[in-house]
C-alpha cells in the first residue's frame, strides 16, 4: 500500500511537471508564448510559413500565435506589440520595411528574443539572428536558368537575344540579393552584346535609379502586370522578347498574363523565371508557360526557425541541421547597416519542367495538387 501511494504520488509530481505521458514528450517550452509576424497574404507562402511555424512551437511545447501584416508596417507594428504585451519570449518576423525597428528596440529592451525570418530587418542594432535562403543563389538560379533556356553561350552578336527586367520590392532586402545574384550570371552577356536589356538596366542593384524603375512595390502583381503591359506597348513593342526576368511566382503568373494578351506571344511565350514554386506555377511550368521557379522549402525553414528560437530561449549553443552559417562574401546577407547579425542559410533549388518532382516529392503540396503534377 505505501509503496502504491509513493507510486501515485511520483506520478502526481511528474504530471504537475507535464511529464505525465507519451502525449508530453519532447514537449520543454513550458508554454511559453512566440509571437509569429508574417508580412502578407497576398503572396501564398506566408499563410504556410505562419501555419507551419506555429505547429513547430506548439511541438516543442510553446504556445504560439501568428498575425499577418497585411503589407502595412503600421499593422504589423500594433501586432508585435500586441505580441509584447501578452508576455511573448521570443519574436519570429517576417518583416515589411525597415519601420520594423522601433518595436524590435522595444523588445530589445524587454529582452525579448528576435529573429528576422526569410527576411533581414534592415536598419536595425537591436538583434542578432537572421535565418532565410541563400537569397544570391535564388537569384543565380534565376539567372542560369535564362543562360540555359536561350542558350546564350551560342549567342551571337549579330542575332542577340532580347531580356527585359523585373525586381522585387524596393522594401524588401533579399529583392536586392535575387537581382544581382541573376545578373552576376546575365551581365557577361549583356557585355559581350549577345543579350540586349529593353527597358531600364541596373547593371546591379546599386544603380538606385533604374533599380526603382523596375521594381515592384511590395510585390503586387497588378503593379508587375500594368508594366508588362507599358513595356508591351513601348519600348519592347517592335522586338520579341526572349525573356523576362521574373522575381517570384506571383509576378512571373502577371506578366506571363500581360504577355497572353500580345499577339506576338500567341504561339511561344518569353521564358519568364520565377521563386517559390507555387503550385499555380508549377502547373504553368508543367503546362508549358512560366519556364522556371526556384524551389525553397519553406516547412523546413520554419522548423529551422523555431529549432534555432528554442535553443537561444534555453541558452544553448546553436547547431540547425540543413542550414549553413553565412561567412565570407555571404554574411553579407546579414548586414542590417547597422549590425551584421548571425544568418543562418537553407538551400534554394531551381526546377523546370525537368525536375517538376523535386517539391512535389517533397511534400511541397496538397495530396490532390501533388497529383495534377505528376
Ligand atoms: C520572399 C519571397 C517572396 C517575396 C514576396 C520575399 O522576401 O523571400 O519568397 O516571394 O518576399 O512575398
Amino acid at each position: 500500500m505505501k509503496k502504491l501511494i509513493t507510486v501515485l504520488l511520483i506520478l502526481a509530481v511528474a504530471a504537475s511537471f507535464g511529464f505525465a505521458g507519451p502525449q508530453n514528450q519532447g514537449q520543454s517550452g513550458g508554454g511559453a508564448l512566440i509571437g509569429l509576424a508574417m508580412p502578407e497574404t497576398h503572396v501564398l507562402r506566408w499563410e504556410k510559413d505562419g501555419n507551419t511555424l506555429k505547429a513547430e512551437a506548439e511541438k516543442r511545447g510553446y504556445r504560439a500565435e501568428v498575425q499577418f501584416g497585411n503589407a502595412d508596417q503600421a499593422e504589423q507594428n500594433r501586432q508585435i506589440q500586441s505580441f509584447l504585451t501578452q508576455g511573448a519570449k521570443a519574436l519570429i518576423i517576417g518583416c515589411i520595411t525597415d519601420g520594423v525597428s522601433s518595436v524590435v528596440a522595444e523588445a530589445a529592451r524587454d529582452k525579448v528574443v528576435v529573429i528576422a525570418y526569410d527576411r533581414l530587418i534592415q536598419n536595425s542594432a537591436d538583434y542578432d539572428y537572421f535565418i532565410t535562403f541563400n537569397n544570391f543563389k535564388v537569384g543565380q538560379l534565376q539567372g542560369q536558368a535564362i543562360e540555359t533556356a536561350l542558350n546564350l553561350a551560342s549567342a551571337t552578336a549579330s542575332a542577340p537575344k532580347n531580356i527585359t527586367l523585373f525586381a522585387g520590392s524596393p522594401t524588401d532586402g533579399n529583392a536586392f540579393f535575387f537581382y544581382d545574384g541573376a545578373m552576376s550570371v546575365l551581365n557577361p552577356y549583356i557585355d559581350k552584346g549577345v543579350l540586349k536589356v529593353v527597358g531600364p538596366y541596373p547593371r546591379t542593384s546599386a544603380d538606385a535609379g533604374n533599380f526603382q524603375r523596375i521594381a515592384t512595390e511590395n510585390w503586387q502583381a497588378p503593379i508587375a502586370k500594368t508594366r508588362m503591359e507599358n513595356l508591351l506597348n513601348n519600348d519592347a513593342r517592335n522586338v520579341v522578347l526572349d525573356a523576362i526576368l521574373a522575381p517570384n511566382d506571383t509576378l512571373a503568373r502577371a506578366i506571363i498574363e500581360a504577355c497572353k494578351a500580345d499577339a506576338k506571344y500567341r504561339t511561344k511565350l518569353p521564358t519568364v523565371t520565377g521563386q517559390d514554386a507555387e503550385f499555380d506555377s508549377a502547373l504553368s511550368i508543367k503546362n508549358g508557360e512560366q519556364y522556371m521557379t526556384v524551389f525553397k522549402d519553406t516547412a523546413k525553414l520554419a522548423e529551422a526557425a523555431i529549432l534555432l528560437t528554442d535553443q537561444i530561449l534555453k541558452g544553448q549553443s546553436v547547431n540547425i541541421p540543413g542550414a549553413v552559417l553565412a561567412s565570407g562574401d555571404l554574411a553579407k546577407i546579414g548586414d542590417t547597416g547597422r549590425k551584421v547579425v548571425k544568418t543562418y542559410l537553407l538551400d534554394p533549388v531551381g526546377v523546370t519542367r525537368n525536375n517538376l518532382n523535386v517539391p512535389v516529392n517533397a511534400g511541397f503540396y496538397e495530396a490532390a495538387e501533388a497529383a495534377q503534377l505528376r
